[in-house]
């Protein structure tokens, strides 16, 4: 069968084969930012329990998952891993050539997506993570055998309505997994605790828990428009003998470093095993 050009963003017809949380962050990304009209976006999912969100967004819906790849080229599977192989396998009669798929699921390689789809499909996975809710996601894809530039130019120009999103090689979606998808709940320990400290130092709960979130905010927005490494920004803000140095002497104390290194490297390495690799 012969690859038809994309069409513009303008003329863009989304699928969702899986309408939970994930779904609805990317598909409320690309409609606020204009990237892609509400009526425009179909989402399948086998209850209403996920769906009526879409709904509410202005999106069509279906029980039907090939109803969806019939009615658009581009489609995102987001479904739990774990149930994605028979979806595929359900879908992939109505496949074709002129299908771009992205593939959501963590730890589905793309050689297994190749696998369940039909011969020279153009197959890409993404790995995002909650922040994409708040159009604040760090996200990452990878491209398959047959998916060209300019499949991977649109996917990518679509999901900087959710984020940042930067293509690499597939052996980094699991470390960007550790670092990224389960790194947010590392920084929400750490913005726990830091708070928890001013609460123990007699701060009410709910100021310490904002304060503590806007520190993480707006350090991260330093870190990415200066574009400096963070052990500047940390001597910057060091005055000797001042409160920063005693501070930062205690997390040494804590091992902080460390912890948090071992954390992205255990928990890349259970993406791994989940992926079988
Ligand atoms: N959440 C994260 O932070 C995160 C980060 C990175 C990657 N991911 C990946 O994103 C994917 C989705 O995660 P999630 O958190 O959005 O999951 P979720 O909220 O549980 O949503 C799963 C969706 O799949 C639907 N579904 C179940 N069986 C289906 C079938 N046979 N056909 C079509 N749809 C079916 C569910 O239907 P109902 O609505 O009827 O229940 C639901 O809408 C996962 O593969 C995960 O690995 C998630």
């Amino acid at each position: 069968m012969a690859v038809v050009a994309a069409p513009g963003l303008d003329q863009l017809r989304v699928g969702f084969v899986g309408a939970g949380r994930m779904a609805e962050a990317l598909a409320q990304g690309f409609i606020r930012a204009g990237k892609v009209e509400a009526q425009h976006v179909l989402a399948s999912a086998p209850s209403d329990r996920n769906l009526c969100r879409f709904r509410a967004l202005g999106c069509q819906t279906t029980h039907s998952n090939q109803e969806v790849v019939q009615n658009c080229w581009l489609v995102f599977f987001a479904t739990k891993p774990h149930v994605l192989p028979a979806v595929l396998a359900e879908v992939a009669p109505v496949v074709t050539t002129e299908h771009i798929l992205v593939s959501v699921a963590a730890g589905i390689s793309l050689s297994t997506l190749e696998e369940l789809l039909p011969p020279a499909t153009r197959v890409l996975r993404i790995s995002p993570n909650l922040p994409c809710v708040v159009q604040e996601g760090a996200m990452v894809m990878a491209r398959g055998r047959h998916t060209g530039n300019s499949d991977a130019e649109l996917l990518q120009t679509l999901l900087e309505a959710c984020g940042q999103c930067e293509e690499v090689p597939e052996a980094h979606v699991d470390i960007h997994t550790g670092l990224s998808g389960s790194g947010v709940a590392f920084v929400c320990a750490f913005s726990e605790a830091l708070a928890e400290g001013a609460i123990k130092m007699g701060m009410p709960s709910g100021l310490a828990h904002r304060i503590a979130a806007q520190t993480l905010l707006g350090t991260g927005k330093l870190l990415l428009q200066k574009g400096q490494h963070p052990a500047q920004l940390r001597t910057d803000v060091c005055t000797p003998g001042g409160t920063t140095i005693y501070g930062l002497h205690a997390l040494e104390r804590g091992g902080l470093r460390a912890a948090t290194m071992s954390a992205v490297e255990a928990a890349t390495c259970r993406a791994r095993e989940l992926s079988g690799k």
